[in-house]
């Protein structure tokens, strides 16, 4: 059996989204049918329908979602119907290299649905990151669902699935941010403000956030950045010095990706320092630093892919958290919107002014 729902597609590279009819299989052997509650509108998904991913068009686009498990394939334990879960793109296989040599969170065969949405024409979708959450139903690998408190609510714990579990990791677990370190963020949309928050919960001393954009850096103080730069009028190499004793930061997180800013992020740690590379560049760009630079400053030059998270280990607790009140999820949330408004969600978010809208079905 299938079923006919309706989903937010880009049909072609550049032309604004369309509502389609979606035919979504049964799930299989160790697949899961979820009913999607809520999906976060993510930079990744314009990078989609931009063509700046790859050409697999038509794309059912949304990928940070939570949903209720409607029911599930043969050999699937884990999960249940009725579960509250948070869809992730990282479902580890436990058999690659990274995963047997203890680092599952660079597995490089994570687990998708075997089957295949369609269009009503039968043409097959390609579901953003394997998961195509903007749509009322989707099917998934079910190691792609992790149970979380239901206690929480859908528009908040499927910010985990991306962008906000992104930034968070990138301060967490990739940048390893310590009690007392320096940390600079550059660019504080939904990631870079994660990890602004993230670097707070790991008790950072000093937290420097850089935006173009003051209503972000607004928002950036007020989830726990110590400074502010705006670096259209500041220079953010001089300014981050001038705050952190003149040696710059310990951790400078880059959630833009583009050169100009990743350049920054390289001068203005402390010698030995840690720049980390969240922010998705294109394939044109390019750097060009003295190789004596890379040298000379030492340290370690990292990039995050998904916050280096491991969903079992990691979303559960984050949500015990922010049930606890102590991590500020719903901050992210700006705006809440139906399915069909997601391509208004998307000048939003070019205009700058959200963090985050989220679908809520
Ligand atoms: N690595 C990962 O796993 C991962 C996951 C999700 C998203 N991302 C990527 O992270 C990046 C940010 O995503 P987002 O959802 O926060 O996007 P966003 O559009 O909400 O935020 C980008 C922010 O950067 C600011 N900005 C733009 N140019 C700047 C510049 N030159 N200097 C300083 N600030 C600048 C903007 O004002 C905005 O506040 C994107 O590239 C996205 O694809 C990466
Ligand atoms: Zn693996
Ligand atoms: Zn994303």
């Amino acid at each position: 059996m299938s079923h006919e729902v309706r989903g937010v597609v880009s049909l072609a590279k550049g032309e604004p989204v369309t509502m389609q009819t979606i035919i979504v299989p049964d799930p299989g052997p160790g697949e899961a049918l979820v009913a999607v509650k809520a999906c976060g509108v993510c930079h990744t998904d314009l990078h989609y329908r931009e063509g700046g991913i790859n050409d697999d068009f038509p794309f059912l686009l949304g990928h940070e979602a939570a949903g209720t498990v409607e029911t599930v394939g043969d050999g699937v334990g884990d999960i249940a119907p009725g579960d509250l879960v948070v869809l992730n793109w990282r479902a580890v296989c436990g058999n690659c290299r990274a995963c047997r040599r203890g680092r599952p969170w660079y597995c490089f065969n994570s687990h998708n649905a075997a089957q295949k949405m369609t269009l009503a024409d039968g043409s097959v979708l390609s579901p953003a990151l394997g998961i195509g959450a903007f749509a009322e139903k989707t099917l998934v690998h079910a190691g792609q669902c992790t149970k979380v408190d239901p206690m929480v609510r859908p528009e908040v714990a499927g910010l985990l699935g991306c962008g906000v579990m992104a930034g968070l990791g990138a301060a967490l677990n990739t940048g390893n941010v310590s009690r007392g370190d320096t940390v600079a963020v550059i660019g504080c949309g939904g990631v870079g403000s994660a990890a602004v928050v993230g670097a707070k919960l790991a008790g950072a001393a000093r937290i420097v956030a850089v935006d173009i954009d003051d209503r972000k850096l607004a928002t950036a103080a007020a989830l726990g950045a110590t400074d502010t730069v705006n670096s259209r009028t500041a220079d953010a190499v001089e300014a981050i010095r001038a705050l952190t004793g003149g040696f710059g930061a310990d951790v400078v997180i880059d959630a833009v990706g583009r050169p100009e800013t990743y350049e920054q992020a390289f001068y203005a740690r402390d010698l030995a320092g840690t720049v980390v590379l969240v922010g998705v560049p294109t394939p044109a760009m390019r750097i060009d630093l003295p190789l004596l630079d890379v040298f000379g400053r030492g340290g370690a030059l990292k990039s995050s892919w998904y916050g280096d998270c491991l969903p079992t280990r990691d979303f559960p607790m984050l949500i015990d958290l922010h049930l606890q009140g102590r991590l500020p999820l719903e901050a992210f949330v700006s705006e809440t919107i139906a399915l069909d408004e997601v391509e208004a969600a998307f000048a939003a978010m070019a205009g700058g002014d959200v963090l985050r809208s989220v679908v809520v079905l």
